[in-house]
């Protein structure tokens, strides 16, 4: 019920469109396809990982998890929760591991569950440990409704980069079932972008 009710608020303020224009329209787009790439990743349940594992095989990229050092609780609830608090608190909470040799990549993909309308906290800290001048940025959701402000949000955090327009898949499923029916979604798009 409590789940219902979660859902239901973010329902009514996330439907603010499903992409984020960060391109000019009619831009002539040079194509990514022989770029250095990594597709970077936050996934609580795994619908985002799901995505991002078919983005980076379409795109021939390297793979980084972005986790929180402290697991996240396992059950929905509790995590909204924590979530939430950290979201309200502002947190850079400590993440897992690095990225070898970063330098190294030209396009980065940020693909990141919506949470409580934006990224999980953890993304945040990603993004502002390492430093994305002169890389292309691409910022890639998945949502309960809509993105909210989320690939925005990934936008504003990369001011240095530039970037190609983002897209919010949008999934009433968890656990990454179903986001097989969401490729020709993700491929359409990455047609568009410069792939
Ligand atoms: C803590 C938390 C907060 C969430 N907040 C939102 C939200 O603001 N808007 C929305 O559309 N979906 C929201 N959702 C749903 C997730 O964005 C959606 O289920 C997503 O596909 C999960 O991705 P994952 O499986 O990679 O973790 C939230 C889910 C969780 C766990």
């Amino acid at each position: 019920m409590k789940k219902l009710s979660i859902i239901a608020a973010l329902a009514m303020v996330s439907l603010f469109g499903t992409s984020a224009c960060a391109q000019k329209k009619g831009e002539n787009m040079n194509s990514l396809n022989d770029k250095k790439t990594l597709v970077a990743y936050f996934s609580w349940s795994g619908n985002t990982e799901a995505a991002a594992k078919y983005i980076a095989q379409q795109t021939h990229a390297d793979l980084f998890v972005i986790e929180r050092e402290a697991a996240y609780p396992t059950d929905y609830d509790p995590c909204t929760e924590e979530a939430k608090d950290e979201k309200e608190r502002g947190d850079r909470p400590a993440i897992k591991g690095s990225v070898n040799n970063f330098d190294q990549y030209e396009v980065v993909f940020v693909c990141v569950p919506v949470w409580w309308y934006t990224a999980p906290m953890p993304v945040y800290t990603f993004l502002e440990n390492y430093n994305f001048e002169g890389k292309t940025v691409i910022p890639f959701c998945t949502a309960y409704s809509g993105p909210s402000s989320t690939l925005k949000d990934i936008i504003k955090a990369t001011p240095k980069s530039d970037h190609r327009d983002g897209i919010c898949v949008v999934t009433k499923e968890m656990g990454g079932q179903g986001m097989d029916k969401k490729q020709g979604q993700i491929d359409k798009w990455l047609k568009e972008i410069g792939y």
